[in-house]
């Protein structure tokens, strides 16, 4: 796929990783149609562009697919979820009709209309509970959580509707993405939860000991990733780990935060969360280096020091 003149979908496009992927695109030239119900994100996170045409609302209305999918598209980027393991704690019910029966609508909206691609953005969470701390591809995976259980089913569902329909498709399994756009919330990423309490002066709070690890990859790179799962010939029909191959404490995230603020705020901790069990993991990413000529280029330090950057010019 040429991502200059292609026309493409991104559902979720306005979502933290999403619409940085849909400035990466339009930045190439690529027409673009954001496919949103702005449930989880901010309606200021996407500028208005001549190649950019946004839908707002439901996944799993059918006007709304219906709308959506009159339009014809080279290749569909399918980042729509809810967000994330301990929402779904809460409501496994709705993590399965959008994550599980919004994936499944997509999916056959899009082999319908014969897309060329469809790239799925899968999560490192449904490795779940292996001994094994680096994470490669061929480990079965074992789900812990709702939300993991629902990402691995959409994998699955890739693979059926292929067999059923022959449209191609590309996994990518991401792991703790941050950067810019990332926000807040009780139900959000750590790294934007510190960067906030940080720049209060509030108190950063680690749930655990602080020497749990992840592998954290900056946003750029996780776009760049998903990219090459779109364009590359040899990512069809593949499931490829995005991440960086290290893994980072959460004690040094909590004080790269701090010193890059100048915050005073303190470090402490509380008890882990029930539904976390994973204390240590990294992704193995030789076969997205291999297959895909992925590299990611940021390391955690600049990672932290460009997003607290963003958040301060941002809040
Ligand atoms: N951020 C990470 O670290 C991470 C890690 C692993 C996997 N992923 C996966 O990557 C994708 C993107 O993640 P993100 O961090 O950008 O999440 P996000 O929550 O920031 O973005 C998801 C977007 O989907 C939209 N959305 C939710 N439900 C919808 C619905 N029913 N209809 C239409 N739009 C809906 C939200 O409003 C939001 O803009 C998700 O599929 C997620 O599971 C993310």
């Amino acid at each position: 796929m040429h991502l200059h003149a292609s026309k493409v979908l991104v559902t979720g496009g306005n979502g933290a990783i999403g619409c940085n992927l849909v400035q990466k695109l339009l930045a190439s030239g690529t027409n673009v149609t954001v496919l949103d119900d702005f449930s989880q994100s901010s309606i200021h996170n996407l500028n208005n562009h001549k190649n950019l045409k946004i839908i707002k609302g439901d996944l799993l209305n059918s006007k709304i697919l219906k709308k959506t999918f009159s339009n014809d598209f080279d290749a569909v980027f399918h980042l729509a979820a809810r967000f994330a393991n301990e929402m779904s704690v809460y409501d496994p019910v709705e993590d399965l009709r959008v994550n599980i029966e919004g994936t499944l609508k997509i999916l056959l909206e899009s082999a319908k209309k014969n897309v060329n691609r469809f790239v799925y953005t899968s999560s490192s969470s449904l490795y779940g509970q292996t001994n094994l701390i680096k994470k490669n591809e061929s480990l079965f995976p074992k789900p812990t959580t709702p939300y993991a259980v629902s990402k691995l089913s959409g994998e699955f569902y890739c693979n059926a509707i292929h067999e059923q329909y022959g449209m191609d498709y590309s996994i990518v399994r991401l792991s703790n993405s941050y950067g810019p756009y990332d926000p807040p919330g009780k139900y959000r990423n750590v790294i934007p939860n510190f960067i906030q309490s940080a720049l209060k002066n509030k108190n950063i709070v680690i749930t655990g000991t602080g020497n749990e690890t992840r592998d954290f990859t900056f946003v750029d790179d996780v776009v760049n990733g998903i990219i090459l799962a779109a364009k590359k010939p040899k990512a069809r029909n593949e499931i490829f780990n995005l991440g960086t191959g290290k893994e980072t404490k959460i004690s040094t995230i909590a004080q790269l935060i701090k010193k890059n603020t100048n915050s005073k705020s303190k470090i402490i901790f509380k008890p882990k969360r029930k539904f976390d069990h994973i204390t240590r993991r990294k992704m193995d990413i030789s076969k997205a280096k291999k297959l895909l000529g992925y590299s990611p280029k940021t390391d955690i330090k600049d990672g932290i020091f460009k997003t607290c950057e963003w958040f301060s010019q941002n809040r």
